[in-house]
């Protein structure tokens, strides 16, 4: 190894570094990077030999902002000169995704003159996710509340409306012309009410029956009823599922309307062609499910809104969307007290993932 500034590292102080559990990067005046321990090794997805002597600091930092670093670190604003406080900051890590943490940074003098700076920085990635799941959480529970109470007022009427158009398709069936524009009454109708009773299944409006059943079964049945369906057709199917997984305890009706919103897209966004994979296996105490699609993939950007409520990419004129799907799933999943996220790669496919507890013994 290079001497660090002009000096070795004894052995204890590197064990000292190396174990941290915060990331620590030194670098020499100038940016050359000279330590790269290992909790940074794990955070950016570098290895430590590509890094040190080699990489700069601003390849870490987003455009312009070590500098930002530096001058913060010079003025006497931000914890005295030389110091820079605990702040919220981003780093960019091998495969160029921002890494949200906190910076704390020291510069390094030797007689009198800077010779370096030293960063620390803490991982806020789970920190941030949290965050995030509860304030969707919130927002979905006002939401759902208020969304809830209009389904409701509107179901009523609705119910009316669908009855009393039955019975004048029922009367005018000799009329065919009559007929056809009731037909057109009675299916923009009933798509209403599948909106509303989606909305209020959001709001969890109507109580669970769960029961224990193999989380396969549930799988099957909504598969069975996709798999005949002409826009299946170009689509293979794989299913891996773990022989030994056990039972749980789950509303099946809701999990199958949770699994035909996920294929659905899945599907959806193949366009026709592509492989879908459903996988389960047990993991602790839970089970999990994954469904694969080989679509395009979704955008970070996008990730972030695909369970808010009316978020939807395609056309809803067309009532193709109405961004219900996902959040539907996830009010679903999350009164079974489970887990649902998605993951995608740069270059195509996503996984939604959902996993449900265990029955407690
Ligand atoms: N497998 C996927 N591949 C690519 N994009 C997806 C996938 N699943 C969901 N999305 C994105 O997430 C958005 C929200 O999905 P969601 O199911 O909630 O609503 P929707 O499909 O648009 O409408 P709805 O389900 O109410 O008919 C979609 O519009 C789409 O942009
Ligand atoms: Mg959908």
């Amino acid at each position: 190894m290079k001497p660090l500034l002009n000096i070795y590292l004894p052995k204890f102080w590197e064990n000292i570094i190396e174990n941290s559990p915060d990331a620590i990067v030194a670098v020499r005046k100038g940016g050359e990077i000279i330590i790269f321990n290992q909790a940074a090794e794990r955070m950016l997805g570098y290895r430590k030999g590509d890094v040190i002597g080699w990489m700069d600091i601003r390849t870490l930092y987003p455009p312009g902002e070590a500098k930002q670093i530096m001058k913060d670190l010079r003025s006497s604003n931000y914890g005295g000169p030389g110091f820079l406080e605990k702040r919220e900051f981003l780093l960019i890590d091998k495969n160029g995704w921002e890494i949200p943490v906190y910076i704390s940074a020291v510069i390094l003098y030797e007689r009198g003159e800077e010779i370096g700076s030293v960063g620390i920085f803490t991982d806020l990635r789970e920190k941030k996710e949290l965050e995030k799941k509860l304030l969707r959480t919130e927002k979905l529970s006002s939401l759902g509340k208020l969304a809830a109470g209009i389904a409701h007022e509107i179901n009523q009427p609705l119910t009316g409306v669908l009855t009393f158009a039955h019975m004048l398709h029922k009367k005018f069936q000799a009329d065919e012309a009559t007929k056809l524009d009731l037909e057109v009454v009675i299916r923009e109708t009933t798509r209403i009410k599948k909106i509303v009773q989606g909305i209020l299944d959001f709001g969890r409006e109507t109580p669970m029956q769960k029961q224990l059943q193999p989380i396969g079964k549930i799988l099957d049945a909504t598969l069975e009823l996709l798999v005949h369906q002409e826009r299946f057709f170009g689509i293979n199917l794989i299913k891996q599922y773990d022989p030994n997984i056990p039972e749980i305890v789950v509303d099946g009706s809701r999990l199958e309307q949770v699994f035909m919103n996920i294929i659905l897209n899945a599907v959806e966004a193949m366009k026709g062609s592509g492989t879908l994979t459903v996988r389960t296996r047990p993991v602790a105490h839970w089970v999990e499910v994954d469904l694969s699609d080989t679509g395009p993939g979704i955008p970070e950007v996008v990730q972030e809104k695909i369970f808010d409520p009316f978020f939807t990419t395609k056309d809803s004129t067309e009532g193709l969307g109405m961004g219900l799907g996902l959040a539907i799933s996830y009010g679903i999943i999350k009164n079974h007290k489970g887990d649902i996220k998605v993951s995608s790669a740069p270059d195509g496919g996503t996984t939604f993932t959902i996993r449900l507890p265990l029955p407690e013994k």
